[in-house]
């Protein structure tokens, strides 16, 4: 029998699970998962190291074939781009291009990324706050959709039809209410002030540009069908207004992204299968509301720029116990070797969490910190686990959303991702890094090398011999 580590005793009360008004909190479920799409994690990690990304390209295609399928067959005209934001890694970018979407790029290094994939700029969707001028006139030369931010980039593009001599195609991005608070202001012009329709009149005036359609994106994670009609109800009554008043007329509506995926935002206490519509649902309360709302005849292609609920449930981020303690307080605390470097989105969603094995003894609420030497690098808060030993690995999950993209590169590499095929094949699709990832950019001065200078210092050793 192994051996027991000493540790002082401490007179905790016991959970078995919290309580909220409806019922047991899922987040306190004890659950062991010993395999991904039929891949063993024991595996997984011997080949690939832990941290580790897992994604599921058979998650991606159910995901994506109900989105298509939701819309496609309640309104005839619908494209579907892919929100590279949400995750860029080129596997993932190629499988959703292969099951047929389009890219929604923000930045010039996404829409660079987009380009060396293969997607011809007519399918790709420009969309952000900053688009530099260089990236702006790529865009036009080859005729990427592009809605309009701000004003400074009517001027921008303004002057690029001047100096190609052409009349361009925009999009505008409206933001409005529909129910959604916080609502997204800083982005695009706000339809109820009024200053969508000034932004109208402007790209009218200036007679270089001719405005094909309308864009908005009302935020992430909505979890009310209702705010979607909402929009497309404004979006549509607002179109028809800038067609009969300005002769311009609305190709598309792109309604942006934001439907959730079954994450638990902290704070809800209901599981996702009860908080949150179907995509039938949503799909429902969209195109209903655009056939009601739209002429007769009028079918407009409505764009989808979906991220989060492609792409989340996909994912899952193998981490390792590396370490257990006890704090002051008698909270049980791990280190795993994973933390907010990897799930940044751990701020805001709690996450399900997974043993890789069967293990006995009471539950006990825990933390689960990461290994960034920051007190704020904590992933799991009041997580009820039993005592695990160093070694145990904790399988987090749905985490395909927003966690890659925004990794940091803090005092650890980033470590590899794998994609598991629909055949359970186990595929690399980004490498761990190592010290040559952070390195190679560097220059250090000759001066700074040639004379280090470390080697003429005395060393603490030294100076204890000495005395
Ligand atoms: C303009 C735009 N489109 C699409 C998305 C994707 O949103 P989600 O991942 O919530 O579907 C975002 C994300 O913030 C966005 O800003």
């Amino acid at each position: 029998m192994m051996k027991q580590n000493y540790e002082k005793p401490v007179i905790k009360k016991l959970h078995t699970g919290s309580m909220n008004k409806f019922g047991r909190s899922p987040a306190y479920a004890r659950k062991v998962r010993t395999e991904i799409d039929g891949v063993p994690i024991d595996d997984l990690v011997a080949r690939h190291g832990s941290p580790l990304f897992v994604y599921s390209e058979r998650s991606v295609r159910q995901k994506h074939r109900q989105m298509q399928t939701a819309f496609s067959t309640r309104y005839p005209n619908v494209v579907m781009g892919w929100s590279y934001k949400t995750n860029y890694l080129g596997a993932i970018c190629a499988l959703m291009h292969n099951l047929g979407s389009i890219a929604e790029v923000v930045s010039e290094m996404e829409y660079q990324k987009a380009r060396d994939l293969g997607i011809p700029g007519e399918k790709i969707i420009f969309n952000g706050p900053h688009k530099p001028m260089s990236a702006l006139e790529r865009a036009v030369r080859e005729g990427a959709i592009i809605n309009v931010d701000h004003l400074d980039e009517v001027y921008d593009l303004e002057q690029i039809a001047q100096r190609l001599n052409i009349q361009i195609r925009v999009g505008i991005r409206l933001n409005l209410d529909c129910g959604i608070h916080p609502q997204w202001s800083r982005f695009g012009f706000n339809l109820e002030s009024g200053q969508a329709l000034e932004a109208v009149k402007r790209i009218k005036h200036g007679r270089k540009l001719i405005l094909n359609g309308l864009h908005c994106h009302i935020g992430t994670f909505i979890m009310e069908a209702s705010a979607y009609s909402k929009q497309v109800e404004k979006m549509v009554a607002f179109g028809y207004e800038v067609e009969d008043s300005y002769g311009f007329s609305m190709e598309y509506i792109d309604i942006g992204g934001g439907f959730p995926s079954r994450s638990r935002l902290k704070g809800v206490y209901l599981p996702p299968e009860v908080a949150l519509p179907s995509m039938d649902e949503f799909a429902e309360a969209i195109t209903g509301t655009l056939l009601k709302s739209l002429r007769p005849g009028d079918f407009p292609k409505l764009i989808l720029e979906s991220g989060r609920a492609l792409i989340d449930e996909a994912g899952h981020l193998i981490t390792t116990v590396v370490a257990s303690k006890r704090l002051a307080d008698g909270t049980r605390a791990y280190v795993a070797d994973a933390g907010v470097n990897l799930l940044f989105t751990a701020y805001w969603y709690q996450f399900n969490i997974e043993m890789d094995r069967e293990v006995g003894g009471i539950n006990e609420k825990s933390v689960v910190y990461g290994p960034l030497c920051m007190n704020i690098d904590s992933i799991a808060e009041e997580v009820l686990l039993p005592r695990l030993t160093r070694g145990t690995r904790l399988v987090f999950s749905p985490v395909g959303a927003y966690n890659q993209t925004q990794s940091l590169q803090f005092i650890e590499y980033r470590p590899a991702s794998v994609l598991i095929s629909n055949s359970g094949e186990v595929e690399l699709i980004r490498e761990a890094e190592d010290l040559s990832d952070i390195t190679h950019r560097e220059k250090i001065p000759a001066r700074l090398v040639d004379k280090g200078g470390l080697e003429n210092q005395p060393v603490a050793s030294d100076d204890r011999r000495k005395q």
